[in-house]
């Protein structure tokens, strides 16, 4: 041991001593916060409820955002960007933090598993959707958490993101629960050590509002069998800028799929929310997720912060307007102005994505070689890269504006070169003035990108008939639900209409 672990050891026992002697202190003990769970992580919120109404009380309103919002159906390119990809299938944008786990179930994504050993998902998927996670990784250990299928856990993850997701269950106080972001941030230079209560109130949404992939890794148990274990891991080792990350991925060859139609090696951008605010006018002045996310508010003469986490655009009078002093309605139409200037670039580069991934299935088709689709394949990659990163933070459009409209031009820029370059080997292959199909619709689109919905419909409502009730019944007999926290809750999909 070196000296200065030495001297850190001796004034924590020293502490500890002190701690230990100084006997029952009434009027601290008043102030203390109470201990919700002495050992361990307690993931039930109601749990917490008894001792925190005000946060409880205003966390469960997060179930009033109860909208599904079908992006394929309003954007059918994007079926077209992720054929191959479980994404082609479902994705809606986000709702309430209430429903995260019923939207992790109820998603074609997930599918239809009927034992803890089908797939198609790793146990990975459940990492960002459950105060349930952290409690699983203390009590089996990270590696054991990562490995094995989405399946393995639908009876042990069952409470939606809540109070243990950003507290720490025995003092109640804001802490970091997922060890893996603090990998991340290490991998930085930061000293996680030194966390602030400020830091924190941006870095406990960064746990789950960054991008990540999940490194894999093998091995061959004793009894011969393989194991996979795919681990949550933040690409940040050379910065936050799309480019960087670009960057790490391309280094690793890493990629998530091959593209079914243009058979590029794909990258799906995750959610790099954090990621892109820190750069952004809000977050260079140390404004933190929590001001604009989760407001002071009073009760009396109770403050305590809105559990509420939501758009802020219904809730302007109580956030922007605490350091600005325009009007609501004129913040209003600035948001109304970022959205559209980002729509306007969005739809471009999504429409020039999937062109050029049409148009080099199209050579393919007719007889391109790996050596003439290379170049190509790269612009895809990093072109649509470009443009996820850039709006998969469905706020970044308002959190960095300018950035976001940056990585889009580059993103509509690939796409345009992927198209000229693929125009010229279609020519030499015989085939001029070559037009893409019509991908305007959910339908078209899947249609192209191969998917049988209502086969992936059927599988899913089965799987909900079955296994699903059976996970369920194990949780609540167990202890792990209690189901009158899901009393009132409907239970929606984008197919179940
Ligand atoms: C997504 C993260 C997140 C979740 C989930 C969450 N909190 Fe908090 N909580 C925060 C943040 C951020 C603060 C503000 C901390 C600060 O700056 O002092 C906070 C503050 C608090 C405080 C201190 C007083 C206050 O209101 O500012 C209490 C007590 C608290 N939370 C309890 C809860 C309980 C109980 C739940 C579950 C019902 C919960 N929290 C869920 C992030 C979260
Ligand atoms: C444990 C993971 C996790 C943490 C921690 C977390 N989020 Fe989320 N958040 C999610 C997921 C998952 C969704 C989408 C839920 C769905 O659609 O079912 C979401 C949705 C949201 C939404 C959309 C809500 C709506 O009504 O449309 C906002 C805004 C948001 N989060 C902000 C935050 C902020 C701010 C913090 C930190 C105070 C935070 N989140 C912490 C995982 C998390
Ligand atoms: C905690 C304080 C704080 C809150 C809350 C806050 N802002 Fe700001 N805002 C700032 C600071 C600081 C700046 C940067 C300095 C400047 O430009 O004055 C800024 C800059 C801006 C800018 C100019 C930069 C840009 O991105 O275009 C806009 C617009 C803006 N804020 C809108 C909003 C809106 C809308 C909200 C509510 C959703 C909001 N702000 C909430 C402090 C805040
Ligand atoms: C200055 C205020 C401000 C700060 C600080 C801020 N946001 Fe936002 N956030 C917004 C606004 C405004 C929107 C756009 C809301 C809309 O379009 O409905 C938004 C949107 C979002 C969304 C998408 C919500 C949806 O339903 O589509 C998420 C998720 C989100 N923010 C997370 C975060 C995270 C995580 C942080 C910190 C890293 C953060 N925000 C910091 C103001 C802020």
């Amino acid at each position: 041991m070196d000296n200065s672990k030495m001297l850190l050891s001796g004034s924590l026992a020293a502490l500890a001593a002190l701690v230990l002697t100084a006997g029952p202190c009434p009027v601290a003990a008043a102030d203390k916060a109470p201990v919700v769970k002495e050992n361990g992580v307690e993931a039930k919120s109601e749990v917490w409820g008894k001792y925190y109404p005000h946060q409880y009380n205003t966390w469960k309103e997060t179930a009033k955002s109860e909208e599904i919002v079908d992006m394929v159906k309003k954007k059918p390119q994007l079926a077209i960007l992720w054929a191959g990809y479980p994404f082609a299938k479902d994705y809606n944008a986000p709702r309430g933090h209430f429903y995260a786990v019923q939207d992790v179930t109820n998603t074609l994504r997930t599918g239809a598993p009927v034992s803890p050993i089908t797939g198609p998902l790793p146990t990975a998927c459940w990492s960002c959707k459950s105060p349930d996670v952290p409690r699983l990784i203390q009590e089996k250990g990270e590696k054991e958490y990562f490995t094995g299928k989405w399946a393995k856990y639908g009876s042990e993850v069952v409470n939606p993101i809540g109070c243990a997701d950003c507290h720490d269950s025995k003092t109640g106080e804001l802490a970091l629960s997922r060890d893996y972001l603090k990998r991340g941030l290490t991998d930085m230079g930061v000293d996680v050590a030194k966390l602030e209560k400020k830091d924190l109130r941006s870095l406990a949404c960064a746990q789950c509002h960054s991008e990540y992939f999940f490194k894999k890794s093998e091995e061959t148990d004793a009894k011969g069998d393989k194991k996979v274990t795919m681990t949550v891991t933040f690409p940040w080792k050379n910065g936050f800028k799309g480019e960087d990350v670009e960057a790490y991925y391309d280094a690793l060859k890493f990629s998530d799929w091959k593209h079914g139609i243009s058979k590029a090696p794909m990258l799906k951008a995750q959610h790099p929310d954090y990621e892109l605010f820190v750069s952004g006018a809000h977050g260079r002045n140390g404004v933190t997720c929590a001001d604009c996310h989760m407001p002071s508010m009073k009760d009396g003469d109770t403050l305590f912060s809105d559990h509420q986490v939501r758009s802020p655009i219904d809730n302007i009078a109580n956030t922007c307007l605490n350091c600005h002093d325009q009007d609501e309605q004129e913040f209003k139409d600035v948001l109304a102005v970022k959205l559209e200037r980002k729509e306007q670039m969005m739809e471009r580069a999504m429409d020039g994505l999937a062109r050029a991934h049409l148009e080099a299935g199209k050579a393919w088709e007719v007889g391109a070689t790996e050596e003439e689709m290379k170049d190509i394949l790269q612009d895809l990659r990093h072109g649509q890269w470009r443009w996820d990163y850039s709006i998969a933070g469905h706020g970044s459009y308002f959190h960095n504006p300018e950035e976001t409209l940056r990585l889009l031009g580059q993103a509509i820029d690939l796409a345009q070169q992927a198209r000229l370059k693929t125009a010229a080997v279609l020519a030499k292959h015989g085939v001029i003035g070559y037009q893409a199909p019509d991908f305007s619709t959910k339908e078209k689109a899947q249609a192209l990108a191969g998917i049988d919905m209502a086969k992936e419909i059927a599988d899913k409502k089965t799987f909900k008939a079955t296994l699903w009730q059976e996970w369920n019944k194990e949780a609540i007999a167990n202890g792990r639900l209690n189901p009158e926290s899901r009393k009132g809750m409907s239970d929606k999909a984008s197919w179940s209409e």
